[in-house]
């Protein structure tokens, strides 16, 4: 169809050593458009057999293969000549990751570009990875070297597909490591167009495998696997748990995003345009499935009541529409899974607090998992729903005293990834910075994100940091190495 939408259901094979295979089992699973409720695509059901087989290619390419011997020139050309693919096949990438994901086309498009920028930026920092001299009281020389963690499980959430996979490839070959990636069972598709291009490039057969699974018959495996060097997760905390706890067995470096219940807190002084803007953009940009999500929206009690209508009212005007449409703002929600747990919560809201907009599905589309932008107002902060991640358009408005008063709510969760402060007063912005328990920090903005700086949270929202040069430290482990230069018996006995 010219121009048009991909309309038959297409099979695609998963990448293990070079080889695009189907599943040991030959058993298949369904992808959906969750704007249509169709299924798109068909993809391998992978499970412990063929982690076993990814897992001996990733291996062997780390241990025998070219990629071990490669220089990091070599591993950053790779790396660049992949992010020029990638934004050589925008249109591609982005309608596909629009269709399987339900998010509105101009979020895929930014998406894509910023996977391909995150290429670029691990493919530059490849040849920056140095190691250090230490100042030892020896005639010795000291070595600290940096060196690839090895063979890589990577286990990706379903809301940046393609993002979220770039964020852990791209340092762990900047690294030198190899890696086996499994995508979202939800949201496989663009990872799977992307490494049709690996042999192009020059990614050396068994570098990277994409294996498509289930998180208990295929991910677990791969957590399991004494061959496996380290895992990195983005996904829910009740699956980070169980990961800790598998990957001790075999003392596996583990790195962890597993979201949170951000808050969002807004003075009275604050810019009050900018603020329902930032309130709003914080908690619905990307349907509200959003690691970060400013879903606990802090506002102080002199501007409260004007600041809740004035949310709700701009709200009620967001255009929920079909993905593919340019002027969408807010898509389908991934899944029926999602939908339901979504839809859960905005019931359960309207128990636990007052609702000042939205509250259920958008009933003009007969198909689709759409839902509301809702906003709760009057939540209290030991509310569920002001506790638990919904991971959806659900914006729980909570007022406060006084900048104690704040920052005591905001720090009153088992999360700590992200916060945002509106203010007009640098002293206060500066204390509230300061005291926030959380990994990232915004100020007078929400979830700008660059692969320039460090990304990942503090208490049950996981630890390690992706992006910056502290994503590829998560890659590298340290040798120490003495070079005695006396030459001489140490002379002890
Ligand atoms: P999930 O945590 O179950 O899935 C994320 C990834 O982990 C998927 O690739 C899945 O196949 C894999 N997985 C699941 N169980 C596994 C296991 N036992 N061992 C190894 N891998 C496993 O998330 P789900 O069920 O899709 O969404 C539930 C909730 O999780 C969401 O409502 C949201 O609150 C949260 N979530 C958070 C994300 C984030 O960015 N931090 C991303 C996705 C979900
Ligand atoms: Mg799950």
């Amino acid at each position: 169809m010219p121009g048009g939408v991909q309309t038959e259901v297409r099979n695609y094979q998963m990448l293990i050593n070079g080889e695009w295979v189907a599943s040991k089992s030959n058993k298949m699973f369904p992808v959906y458009d969750p704007s249509t409720e169709e299924v798109i695509a068909q993809v391998p059901d992978a499970s412990a057999a063929d982690v076993s087989r990814a897992v001996a290619a990733a291996k062997a390419a780390f241990e025998d293969g070219p990629w071990g011997q490669s220089t990091h020139q070599e591993r950053g050309r790779v790396l660049f000549r992949l992010a020029d693919k990638i934004r050589q096949n925008l249109p591609m990438l982005a309608e596909l990751e629009c269709r399987n994901s339900g998010k509105p086309i101009v979020e895929a498009e930014y998406d894509i570009t910023d996977a391909a920028t995150c290429f670029e930026y691990y493919g530059g920092l490849a040849t920056k990875i140095t190691g250090q001299v230490n100042p030892v009281p020896d005639n010795a020389l000291s070595l600290s070297l940096k060196e690839p963690v090895g063979v890589c499980g990577q286990i990706i959430p379903w809301n940046y597909p393609l993002v979220m996979a770039a964020w852990k490839l791209a340092p762990a070959l900047a690294a030198g490591c190899t890696c086996i990636l499994k995508p979202a069972e939800q949201t496989p598709l663009t990872m799977l167009e992307v490494a049709k291009w690996f042999d192009e490039i020059g990614l050396p057969k068994g570098v990277v495998n994409v294996i498509t699974g289930f998180g208990e018959t295929c991910g677990a495996p791969l957590v399991a696997h004494p061959d496996v060097n380290k895992i990195a997760f983005t996904g829910s905390a009740a699956v980070g748990k169980i990961i800790v706890k598998a990957a001790a067995d075999t003392v596996k470096r583990v790195t962890l995003e597993l979201g949170g219940k951000s808050p969002n807190i807004f003075f009275a002084d604050a810019d009050f345009e900018a603020a329902i803007d930032g309130a709003l953009f914080g908690v619905f940009i990307n349907q509200g499935e959003v690691c970060s999500a400013g879903s606990r929206v802090l506002v102080q009690k002199s501007i409260y009541k004007k600041f809740v209508e004035a949310m709700a009212a701009k709200a009620k005007t967001i255009k929920v529409g079909a993905p593919l449409d340019r002027d969408t703002k807010m898509g389908a929600l991934v899944s029926k899974d999602q939908y339901d747990r979504v839809r859960s919560y905005q019931e359960l809201g309207k128990k636990e607090a007052k609702l000042a907009s939205g509250g259920g599905r958008v009933e003009k589309f007969a198909k689709g998992y759409y839902v509301e932008p809702t906003i709760f107002y009057d939540v209290d902060n030991s509310a569920r729903i002001a506790r638990e991640e919904i991971f959806g358009p659900v914006a729980t408005v909570i007022p406060f005293e006084d900048e104690k008063d704040a920052l005591k709510i905001a720090n009153d969760s088992p999360y700590g990834l992200a916060a945002a402060v509106w203010t007009r007063d640098i002293f206060k912005a500066m204390r509230t910075v300061k005291a926030l328990r959380c990994g990232i920090v915004w100020v007078n903005h929400m979830q700008p994100t660059y692969v320039e700086a460090p990304w990942g949270g503090y208490k049950q929202s996981g630890f390690g940091r992706e992006l910056g040069p502290h994503g590829i430290e998560e890659y590298l482990e340290t040798k120490q190495v003495h070079i005695n230069l006396n030459e001489a018996p140490i002379g002890w006995y």
